[in-house]
């Protein structure tokens, strides 16, 4: 994609063992564009979170690491950067929220102390961080900005912690926000809350946001495009209104379906479709999808389909949906 902020071309996440290479992530494609909002979406296992994490050289490693590809920002190879011009980019250019807030907030350290630090480290003075960390915590929503500015984050509910890893994560005014299921732990009214946030914080800054998520109700109307992987590969991509509309991969069909009509209340995990997810490090070759795919055919098992074109979409499926019928 020329225009392009974000890209990652053919990126392969795995383990080197002996002689053997066992990939996790097995060759993704994906680009984000300025102020664009791309979901990506898959069962538990899929590769989703070592997708994200590569982007900003934070894999776990050992035993992972990036074995192959093209991580390229603003024209930039993220993947050549030494940690020093990594740990520039990351925050001020690229903001990544995670799941779990306790992964990137210090348990020992005022909410205040924790914020204006990472500001400082990106060149900020002692006012301007204090002004920065007072501004953005103001913008998340929170009841008593000062009081959560000066708690620990023991003192703070699950919630709220979210709002203040949010705020983290737009002090330096990034240009692209990956969200990883920031919202997963959280009880449904409170999800719902933060996606109403991160929502309204992308008009007002433009920025461009991944998300990552198990839940395709929650991309239906957050993002423009959907990424749909599956044992370590991109499956489907297509405009968020095609995908639902015209599912070009059966496993996005069955996403679909696992779907409740209603948009009131709880939502199905993507898990209830049925059997389970291989694990990409020993696939057998062919289709990964074929043991739980209704259209499975004899080719299906010879060969794994590369993401072909299909109308406005793309799929890695060798059936076309008219033929899916027969
Ligand atoms: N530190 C690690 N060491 C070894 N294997 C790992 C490690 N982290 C993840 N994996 C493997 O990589 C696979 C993909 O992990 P990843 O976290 O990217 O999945 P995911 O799509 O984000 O799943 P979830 O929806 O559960 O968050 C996992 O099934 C796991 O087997
Ligand atoms: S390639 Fe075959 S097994 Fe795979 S999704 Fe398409 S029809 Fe199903
Ligand atoms: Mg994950």
């Amino acid at each position: 994609m020329a225009d392009a902020l974000l890209e990652l071309r053919g990126v392969r996440i795995g383990m080197r063992e002996r002689r053997r290479q066992r990939e996790i992530v097995r060759g993704v494609d994906l680009a984000v564009a300025v102020g664009e909002k791309l979901g990506i979406v898959g069962e538990s296992g899929s590769g989703k979170t070592l997708t994200a994490l590569s982007v900003l050289g934070l894999l776990p490693s050992p035993p992972l690491r990036l074995l192959a590809g093209r991580i390229t920002y603003d024209g930039r190879l993220l993947n050549e950067l030494d940690d020093k011009a990594l740990a520039a980019v990351r925050g001020a250019e690229i903001a990544m929220v995670y799941q779990d807030p306790m992964t990137s907030l210090n348990p020992l350290l005022r909410i205040r102390t924790q914020i204006t630090e990472t500001l400082r480290a990106h060149g900020a003075d002692r006012a301007e961080a204090a002004e920065r960390t007072r501004q953005v915590l103001g913008q998340v929503g929170l009841a008593d900005p000062e009081r959560v500015e000066r708690a620990f984050p023991h003192e703070l509910s699950g919630g709220m912690l979210q709002r203040v890893m949010i705020a983290m994560a737009l002090a330096g005014s990034p240009r692209v926000l990956i969200a990883d299921e920031p919202t997963t732990a959280l009880d449904v009214t409170i999800q719902q809350q933060i996606l109403e946030l991160v929502e309204d914080l992308q008009v007002r800054t433009g920025m461009a946001v991944v998300w990552v998520t198990h839940d395709l109700g929650v991309v239906a109307r957050l993002v423009d495009r959907v990424a749909v992987m599956y044992a370590g590969r991109v499956v489907e991509e297509a405009a968020t209104a095609d995908l639902f509309a015209r599912p070009s991969h059966p496993y996005t069909a069955a996403l679909l379906g696992s779907l409740p009509q209603t948009s009131t209340g709880h939502r199905d995990r993507l898990t209830q479709i049925g059997g389970t997810p291989p694990d990409p490090t020993r696939l057998a070759a062919g289709c990964p999808f074929r043991w739980r795919c209704p259209y499975a055919f004899d080719r299906c098992t010879e060969e794994e389909p590369p993401l072909l074109e299909r109308g406005s979409s793309r799929a890695a499926c060798w059936k076309e949906p008219a033929a899916w019928a027969r």
